[in-house]
């Protein structure tokens, strides 16, 4: 089982097994195995459609009271009112009296900040979720967002993987509290085909993918990484019984590049 991340308050497990794309009863037998094999946290969203797939192999494992669930408000639920509305339907859904983190998944602009950040307080007063957070938010955000909410803000969900620096985000959600939870945290693959990192991964005996994950969690960074296939899913959880050297940790820090963004910022024209 991997070590406990707090933040704010929250107590969030460092590895997470991420649900992007995956639906119906191969989700749900995934989620399961995720549990049985170790896991604690499992991350869905409003925009995933798999939140009745992930309730269902939570509730599978018998284990609810010792995963932490945390799932999104889409960009386009972000008026008071919709925020509420969707917030009760997605706790309804996964078959849950409350989740555990309740992020915005993407910022509108076209929607006041202030408005959202307020129904995102509410939903927790009223006991929809134990803590809120949010995800794809730049330093100019977290610092709007921190100053509006009355509950303190756990986490920032964003893009981090040796191919892209994040050390602004991750010095901004450090003077603020909150935890970096890395999504795509192996560039979605894109991992296994660099030399540097299969060299590092060979020298500890270990995978590429994992030399990834560890360079993340060696930085107190939170990781969901994300599998349609069981095997992977023990070999992604096993990273506490190897450690990487400052040199090797500035080497996989040195292969961020410009264009190292994988996910499309459509969704955030606030993003700079
Ligand atoms: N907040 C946001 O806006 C946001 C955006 C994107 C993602 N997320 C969250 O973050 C999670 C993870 O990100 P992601 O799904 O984009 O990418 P990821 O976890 O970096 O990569 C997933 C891909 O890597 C492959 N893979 C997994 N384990 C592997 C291993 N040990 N060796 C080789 N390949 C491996 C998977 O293929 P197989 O299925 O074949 O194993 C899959 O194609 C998502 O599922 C979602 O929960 C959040």
């Amino acid at each position: 089982m991997s070590p406990v991340v707090e933040a704010n308050g929250a107590k969030i497990p460092q590895v997470g097994f991420g649900t992007w794309t995956l639906r119906g009863k191969d989700c749900a037998r995934l989620v399961e195995q995720a549990i049985a094999v170790g896991y604690r946290h499992i991350d869905t969203a409003q925009m995933y459609e798999n939140e009745r797939d992930v309730g269902e192999g939570v509730r599978a494992s018998g284990k609810r009271d010792q995963v932490f669930i945390t799932t999104k408000v889409t960009p386009e639920n972000l008026h008071a009112g919709d925020l509420e509305r969707s917030a009760h339907k997605s706790v309804k859904t996964l078959g849950v009296s409350a989740v555990d983190l309740l992020l915005i998944h993407w910022p509108n602009a076209r929607i006041p900040l202030a408005e959202t950040i307020g129904a995102l307080n509410k939903v927790k007063r009223d006991g929809l979720t134990k803590h809120i957070g949010v995800s794809n938010f730049n330093v100019a955000l977290i610092e709007q967002a921190t100053k509006l909410s009355e509950a303190p803000l756990v986490c920032d969900q964003v893009e981090y993987h040796p191919f892209l620096d994040q050390s602004k985000v991750i010095g901004s959600c450090k003077k603020h509290r909150m935890a970096v939870v890395a999504y795509s945290p192996i560039a979605r693959g894109g991992t296994q085909q660099d030399n540097v990192i299969a060299r590092i991964a060979q020298a500890h005996g270990k995978s590429p993918a994992q030399v990834s994950l560890r360079w993340l969690v060696q930085q107190g960074i939170i990781v969901i990484p994300r599998t349609s296939k069981a095997e992977r899913l023990k070999e992604n959880i096993a990273l506490f019984d190897f450690e990487l050297s400052a040199t090797e940790m500035k080497e996989i820090a040195g292969l961020a590049h410009r264009h190292g963004r994988i996910v499309d910022w459509a969704y955030s024209p606030q993003w700079d």
